[in-house]
């Protein structure tokens, strides 16, 4: 079978990418879709997030890209039913380089999950546009794009759409953005209220209905091991990021 791979990204650093991939996705394997995470940051916050280790060597997301080891061989099941990872690997902040004279570089990731076996793919891109989020974009169907409800929240946005662009006309015509979400959302500041007021004049139906609020449950899950929706379930932050899957199955019916 073959997955629906969605990218998220955005190239500015703390939006919420990391807790968007863990916490849809999970919310995904609830539903019992077998989905997988592909850990593409060198930092590894994602595979920390579900109680995993970046472990240097392999078998992760490096030694995949790399062609040392199989996605078959690399994955490990996670403490959640339906929920298999990938998880990334230190070495990965090198790859740049390392690639930098390889043919098509682009397309590792790609060629890496062509024949992998799950309903749902979410690749947790790091905070750079650089070749790790060329091989996220050139291997997805779809792009989630986390913005944070913040001064400057756009600032990158224009730069990660004409990216897309860029892969769309030169690599892969398919890809899409699924939606744009609004992440970190206080609903007592009027900035966060006028940012999201913003975004959406200007972007309009390709941003999620659902926002995510600013929840302290969500910065404490992670140093647990766990998704929110494990931590704590009827945390506000659980039950949105439950709706914003939700949404984007939503969407994904209706085209
Ligand atoms: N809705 C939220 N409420 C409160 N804290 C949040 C929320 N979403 C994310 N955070 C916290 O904000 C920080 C940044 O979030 P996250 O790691 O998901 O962003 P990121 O875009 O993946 O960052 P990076 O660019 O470094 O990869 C984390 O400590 C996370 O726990
Ligand atoms: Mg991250």
């Amino acid at each position: 079978m073959c997955p629906l791979v969605f990218s998220v990204s955005n190239q500015k650093g703390g939006v919420g990418k990391t807790t968007t991939t863990v916490n849809v996705a999970t919310a995904l394997a609830a539903l019992e879709k077998k989905v997988l995470i592909i850990d593409l940051d060198p930092q590894g916050n994602a595979t920390v997030s579900l109680g995993r280790q970046r472990v240097s060597g392999g078998p992760n997301s490096y030694t995949v890209l790399t062609g040392r080891h199989t996605v078959a061989d690399s994955i490990q099941q996670t403490d959640i039913p339906y929920l298999s990872l990938l998880p990334a690997g230190p070495e990965l902040l090198g790859l740049d380089m390392e690639l930098a004279d390889v043919e098509k570089p682009q397309f590792f990731l790609k060629k890496a999950i062509e024949s992998i076996d799950f309903d749902y793919v979410f690749i947790d891109c790091p905070p750079a546009v650089g070749l790790l989020t060329m091989n996220a974009l050139v291997a997805s169907n779809r792009v989630i794009i986390p913005v944070q409800c913040e001064y400057l929240a756009l600032e990158g946005v224009a730069d990660l759409m004409k990216t897309i662009e860029r892969v769309k006309r030169n690599f892969n015509p398919d890809l899409m953005i699924q939606g744009i979400v609004m992440t970190m959302f206080d609903g007592r500041s009027n900035l966060s209220k006028s940012v999201v007021n913003d975004v959406r004049s200007f972007f309009k139906e390709l941003v999620f209905e659902t926002v995510i609020p600013r929840n302290v449950r969500i910065p404490e899950a992670p140093s647990h091991g766990k998704p929110v929706m494990l931590y704590d379930f009827r945390s506000v932050g659980a039950q949105n990021y439950i709706r914003l899957a939700g949404e984007i199955l939503k969407r994904e019916k209706e085209k």
